[in-house]
């Protein structure tokens, strides 16, 4: 007997025979129980003044010959539009941690420049807050800021919040208007805190529990105790546990739970599962049994989002407090020749599987999963664009998100599967992970991320009450293992039409070929 998974919405585990690649493996689609709502912000980016992310990534300044609207790459802006990106938080992770809105506003030429401590290099703080919210403003996207509790105080937060959500002949807004931007700024999400066990304070969860009650008092959210007619509407984001921490979890919801609105989780895919290890492995040229241990690391966030869950419906039963994994991806080896502290890291087929793999996962736990941040938008860790001078890539993590777009907002229909299970080093995974939803089109969606490199799998899947006739989709494969896209060269993967699907007397028969991602609508 060997272990296999059963992809039930829990994604639950189970005993039973190993299926052969040539078996046909049945299932079912609960077209009849739809489950919870898939928030479109799981599909979030993360943008952080770190290495090329923000400098060269997104700004390029309005006077560069790289075609641009207001300092801001046309190129990339295109890209993240095509693909709806729902939210982006800034200006950091780590960065924010040591950063002072202050020297991101006013005259560009007057700003101050910063040595940036975490990352490397100089900070010339061209972008700050008003060309951030001009680049979610051109990618159509909501805005998640992130402020600083580590060398910051509650008043430099209350200062931002006032300057950015003001509607008052304040002094604060009159120097918003006097920058350019009469308007309050459209603020969707205020992170407070990052890393408050890390690179945000080495704190230990009382403490910051403690500290997070202080900075929330002062964030004057509408609504919260008194404050009724505030303009600041922003959601409230705890810095969270990393990793399957579930101590911090329960300290600061049992301690500050009242105040916050969402709390943070951080995991990454690393090597071995240790973040120690994350210069073990490398993006490209990996040898083969690599392939299982990075996908089994990025199966883990199953497992860690399930442990937490169980102590946030203890703690907070109703639901009221979301889950925001607000970094999440791939950690490699940085690319030979670059400089390390700007983790840039090719990204190929294999993160490509990650992301879906993970989309699936998320899609199990949307009751409380509501938003999700790949680490991140451009050149840094698993992103979704490369850049290089005028040229840019997107990358197979990119196609990943276009095949998923459907699923925004979508209302997950519960998936019953049986997969086998592949064999990493640190632990067994399942071979393919399957999400199934109704979209806002009228459409179903189903999802199919096979990470089995070796062999593919027929399925046949009963749509129950389902009424579709008729299915199409696309694919995202290739024949290498570590097949990348290139700035400046041509695509070596991409999506393609998928032609192995068919319905018959109410079953979606499904060849799925080995290392694919398969995106199937059905009406
Ligand atoms: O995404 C890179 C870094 O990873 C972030 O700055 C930090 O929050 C995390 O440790």
């Amino acid at each position: 007997m060997k272990r296999i998974a059963s992809l039930l919405t829990s994604l639950t585990m189970a005993l039973a025979a190993p299926a052969q690649a040539q078996d046909t493996v049945t299932g079912s689609i609960a077209t009849d129980q739809p489950g919870p709502v898939i928030s479109r912000n799981i599909q979030g980016q993360f943008a952080e003044h770190l290495g090329r992310g923000i400098y060269d990534g997104i700004w390029v300044g309005p006077d560069s010959a790289i075609p641009n609207t207001r300092g801001i790459r046309n190129d990339v802006v295109a890209a993240l539009k095509a693909v709806k990106v729902p939210v982006v938080r800034w200006p950091g992770g780590c960065f924010a941690d040591i950063y002072n809105w202050r020297d991101g506003i006013g005259p560009r030429s007057a700003r101050p420049v910063r040595k940036n401590d975490w990352w490397g290099g100089l900070e010339t703080n061209a972008f700050g807050t008003h060309e951030f919210f001009d680049f979610a403003d051109q990618i159509d996207a909501q805005t998640y800021v992130a402020i600083n509790m580590a060398t910051a105080t509650p008043a430099v937060m209350r200062e931002w919040m006032d300057y950015l959500t003001s509607r008052a002949d304040d002094t604060l807004a009159r120097e918003r208007a006097a920058n350019g931007h009469a308007a309050p700024f459209p603020v969707g999400f205020v992170g407070i805190g990052n890393e408050a066990w890390g690179c945000g304070g080495a704190q230990t969860p009382e403490y910051f529990a403690t500290e997070y009650r202080k900075f929330a008092t002062f964030f004057h959210k509408n609504g919260a105790t008194f404050h009724m007619h505030n303009d600041n509407t922003a959601l409230r984001v705890a810095s969270g546990p990393n990793n399957d921490d579930t101590r911090w979890m329960e300290v600061v919801l049992k301690n500050a739970g009242p105040m916050m609105d969402a709390i943070s989780l951080h995991y990454y895919t690393v090597w071995h599962g240790d973040w120690t290890q994350r210069n073990s492995a490398t993006a490209l040229n990996f040898p083969p049994a690599q392939w299982n241990e990075i996908l089994y690391q990025a199966w883990r966030m199953e497992p860690v989002l399930r442990a937490h869950e169980a102590v946030m419906d203890q703690v907070d039963p109703q639901r009221r407090i979301g889950l925001f994994v607000d970094e999440w991806g791939t950690w490699y080896a940085p690319e030979p020749g670059t400089e390390p502290g700007h983790l840039y890291q090719q990204n190929t087929l294999r993160d490509a599987l990650v992301a879906a793999e993970t989309f699936n996962i998320f899609h199990a736990h949307a009751a409380r999963v509501r938003m999700a941040n790949i680490a991140q938008a451009v050149n840094v860790l698993q992103a979704m664009l490369l850049t290089q001078g005028a040229n840019m890539a997107k990358t197979p993590t990119y196609y990943a998100f276009a095949l998923y777009r459907p699923f925004q907002d979508a209302t997950v229909l519960p998936v019953h599967v049986t997969a086998p299970m592949l064999t990493a080093e640190s632990g067994q995974f399942p071979a393919f992970t399957i999400s199934a939803a109704k979209a806002q089109d009228g459409k179903t969606y189903v999802a199919l991320a096979n990470a089995d490199k070796d062999h593919g799998y027929h399925l046949a899947l009963d749509l129950g009450t389902g009424k579709a006739t008729h299915v199409s989709g696309h694919i995202l494969t290739a024949a290498k293992l570590d097949a990348h896209n290139t700035p400046g060269q041509a695509e070596a993967i991409a999506p393609a039409p998928f032609h192995g699907a068919a319905i018959q007397d109410n079953r979606l028969a499904i060849d799925l070929p080995a290392k694919s991602v398969v995106v199937l609508s059905l009406d």
